[in-house]
């Protein structure tokens, strides 16, 4: 595996790449979700590209850019051992310029939800994900499906600019309480995972729901909330839409997400279900 920090290094490097190149965008502190991003990328290419990169433009003001993860070393080492080919760790400035071109998240599917709560974030997303994908050139870029409304906006990107990448959704990866696995959530005390797993509980309910036939989403968003409300600090929002990110009144099954974000102590996570 080499390590390079900076877009030229990444090129030299890049040309010796003959066949098919798979590419995991990550944040690092990487874990078990990561992985499986990494295995799938290496099953079903020629050679495996990941890129760790605490993208500041995705990051509102008041957020945890400063205190977000960092496990470099560690992370090298997982790479290593999963048979990444080549990773990436550009610095800010090798990255990005003064005064740039600036990508924009569409106004309706980008400002609500996750960018409802937090404006301008899929900005940031796009425009990192937009230089990484010029950058590393994959044929398949791996993205999980936790980050269900960035994973869509990506799609979208990738067909809106004709970006020659397929996108890859993955399955969300989940510790054996069922907490679905994140970076943050090492900032969890034993109580707030505790309590964190109402998240995945809520979804569990929302299933067993639909199993037992209720497909009105009002009902089923009533019953989450009133779950989540006796575990969680602040509920951000429980979201029944469809694979467009449209609102829905009743459940379609097989073109439905339920999403879920909340504060456990001062730690925001997020959650979903697709069906
Ligand atoms: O999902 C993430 O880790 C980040 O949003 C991404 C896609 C690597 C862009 O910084």
């Amino acid at each position: 595996m080499v390590v390079v920090n900076d877009y030229e290094s990444f090129q030299k490097e890049r040309k010796k790449l003959q066949g098919s190149v798979g590419f995991v965008p990550t944040m690092g502190a990487l874990h078990s979700g990561h992985l499986s991003l990494i295995q799938r990328a290496r099953e079903e290419c020629d050679f495996v590209v990941v890129s760790i990169f605490v993208n500041p433009t995705q990051f509102l003001e008041g957020e945890d850019l400063d205190k977000y993860p960092r496990k470099d070393e560690a992370d090298k080492k997982i790479c290593q051992r999963a048979g990444v080919d080549i990773l990436f760790m550009p610095t800010v400035y090798s990255i990005y310029n003064r005064d740039e071109l600036l990508l924009e998240a569409p106004r309706v599917r980008g400002f609500i939800l996750e960018g409802a709560k937090r404006p301008g974030h899929f900005d940031g997303v796009l425009q990192i994900v937009m230089k990484l994908l010029n950058i590393v050139k994959p044929n398949r870029a791996y993205f999980g499906k936790k980050d269900a409304q960035q994973l869509a906006l990506i799609e979208q990107m990738v067909r809106d600019y004709f970006i020659d990448t397929t996108i890859v959704p993955c399955e969300i990866v989940r510790d054996e309480s069922g907490l679905a696995l994140s970076s943050r959530n090492v900032y969890l005390s034993e109580d707030e995972k505790q309590r964190a797993l109402s998240l995945s509980r809520s979804l569990k309910l929302a299933s067993d729901m639909i199993s037992s036939g209720e497909l009105d989403t009002v009902k089923i968003k009533e019953a989450m909330q009133e779950l989540l409300l006796k575990s969680v600090d602040k509920l951000d929002y429980v979201a029944i839409v469809d694979r467009e990110f449209n609102n829905l009144e009743t459940v379609e099954i097989g073109n439905s997400i339920i999403l879920v974000a909340a504060f456990v102590g001062t730690t925001r996570l997020i959650d979903n279900l697709w069906l």
